[in-house]
Order: structure tokens, then sequence, then C-alpha cells
């Protein structure tokens, strides 16, 4: 199988689970920071046992992890560059805790019987970079629950700026030559932050910061690394604090824990497009 990847740009995909340490050619492996502090999906502290039940781990014929995030009872979303290598299957693992683990309780593993890229998915800046996963039944648990999509009102014309953004993954903690991924989910706090500024930032990787993208800060030091692409942004509504989706993890510059700001589809202006695929309800 083909890993895709762009020059200095990490694609969050996690190619080959037994030897992640295969990918340190892909970028500089000398830390920036002390890699102790960044030994997270990075910078995260682990989730509680059914506290997201939206969270699905992609499993990528037997190589490869992505993130993603049941937004139906048959749907999972999760990013385009997931799914455009073809695998002999893919399965999507719901209610895990303990990614390493296959016969924990909770866990509901399903073959995907149909998967669907965005038709715009644009390879040369990772624009439109969502797809998702359809399941041959509708999942009926208590501890799976498809994450709520934000409400035309609130998501049309917000930019989300400054918004509390909250990241899940069992990606790699750390981009040091020893990396592991995590056996139990993590997760970490950040912020959105104004595009303008995500550019600045960028530099040389401006052109991949386009208004169809949603930047994390990255000050706190935490954020996502290989084998988190394809999860969830999410952030509290003002009105009840309800987690609702905002993003869907794509990339970042560097090594992780370089103070690259995570990249994500901005999915506010997506909801049509969840909304038809995944079958599910946009509120007004
Ligand atoms: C996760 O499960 C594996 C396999 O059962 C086990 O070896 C490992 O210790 C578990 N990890 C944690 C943190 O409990
Ligand atoms: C976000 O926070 C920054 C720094 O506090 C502030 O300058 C900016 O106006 C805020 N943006 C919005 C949209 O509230
Ligand atoms: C970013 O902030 C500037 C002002 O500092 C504002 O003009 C611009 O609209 C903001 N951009 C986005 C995408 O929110």
């Amino acid at each position: 199988m083909r890993c895709n990847s762009i020059a200095f740009l990490i694609i969050l995909l996690l190619c080959n689970l037994n030897s992640a340490s295969k990918l340190r050619g892909v970028w500089n492996p000398e830390p920036k920071r002390d890699p102790q502090a960044t030994d997270r999906i990075y910078g995260g502290v682990e989730a509680g046992r059914d506290e997201f039940p939206f969270m699905a781990a992609v499993i990528l014929g037997e190589v490869a992890l992505c993130g993603g995030a049941l937004v139906s009872s048959t749907s999972v979303l999760t990013s385009a560059q997931c799914l455009l290598t073809s695998f002999e299957v893919i399965n999507v693992h719901l209610g895990v805790h303990n990614l390493t683990d296959d016969t924990e309780t909770g866990r509901i593993i399903i073959k995907a019987t149909r998967t669907i890229v965005h038709e715009q998915f644009n390879s040369l800046n990772l624009d439109n970079d969502i797809g998702i996963i359809k399941l041959p039944m509708s999942v009926e648990a208590s501890n799976i629950l498809p994450v709520a999509l934000p409400s035309r009102s609130f998501a049309e014309g917000n930019s989300f700026e400054n918004y509390t953004a909250r990241i899940f993954g069992w990606g790699l903690r750390s981009s040091a030559p020893s990396a592991i991924f995590s056996d139990i989910l993590q997760t970490a706090e950040s912020m959105v932050i104004n595009n303008t500024v995500c550019e600045d930032i960028y530099e040389l990787f401006v052109p991949y910061v386009t208004p169809l993208k949603l930047c994390l800060d990255n000050s706190g030091l935490s954020g996502a690394c290989i084998g988190d692409a394809g999860g969830p942004i999410v952030t509290p509504r003002p009105e009840d604090g309800k987690f609702v989706l905002i993003g869907t993890i794509s990339f970042s510059a560097g090594p992780c824990g370089y103070e690259m700001p995570v990249i994500a589809a901005r999915l506010s202006l997506y909801l049509d497009w969840i909304g038809f695929y995944a079958d599910v309800a946009i509120d007004d």
C-alpha cells in the first residue's frame, strides 16, 4: 500500500501500525522541546471510559489508523486522506477505551460497507479533507452516541475564533524516533485561532491555510500527531455546554510538538454535505 505524503507537511494518517518508527524519515526527528513534555496525543490527558461516546477508531487494513466521529447511527465522519488508498477492509471500532485490547467490553467493531470522499478533495492543499464511512447497520448502544453538529444559526458566519477546541486520538505521542501510539484515547484542549494569525505562523505553508480550514492554537503545546487524522474537533456550545463538531483533524507541519497549529477541515462549511451523506438533520 502507498502512504501519501507531502514534503514537510505531516499527513496525520498513521501508516503501518506495527512499526510506527518507520515513519521517522518523513521529518527531522530532533525535538525542539523536551520530548517528555510532548508525550501525549501530544500534550493531552487520558480520556475516561465512555467519556466521549462519539469517538471512533478507523483501522484501515491491518496497517493504518485514523480517527473518526460517529455523526449518525450509520455514519462516521473522517478525513478524505484516510479513505483514498483502497484497503481490503476498513473496520470501525466504536466504544473503544484501550485500542490495543480488542476484547474489551463495550466495544463494537463494524466492517465498513461504503466510503464517500468529498468530491472536491484537493490533494495539493488538502482542502475538503473530509469523508464518510457508512456502516451496514444502525449502531445502538448506551456507550456509543453520535456527536451533535452545530445548528445553522450557530455555524453561519462564525469563525469560531477563540472558541475552546477539544481534540481526540490514539495517534503517536511525540515525534521522537521511539514514539508509540496510545493504548488509551488521548484528549487535549486548545483554542481556535484566527486564520490570518495561522497564516503568519505557517509562513511557507500559507497556501494550505485556506478559508476552508480551521486552525488550532498550539502555544499550550498540545496537538495532533500521526494517527490522529480524521479525528473530531468539538467545542461546547454556549447555551448548554453540549459538544458540537466543528472540525476534522487534517494535518500539521513539522514534527509533533513544534508549535505548529493543527489544521482541520472547517466543518461549519460542510453541514449540507454531511447532512446529506450521513443522513442527519441539521438544526436551524
Ligand atoms: C491495553 O490493552 C493491552 C492488551 O490487553 C494491555 O497489554 C495494555 O496493558 C493495556 N493498556 C493499558 C494502559 O491498560
Ligand atoms: C480573540 O482573542 C484575541 C486575544 O484576546 C482578541 O484580540 C480577539 O479580538 C478575539 N477575537 C474574537 C473574535 O473575539
Ligand atoms: C482575523 O482577524 C482580523 C483582525 O485582526 C480580521 O480582520 C479577520 O477577519 C480575521 N479573520 C478571520 C478568518 O476570522
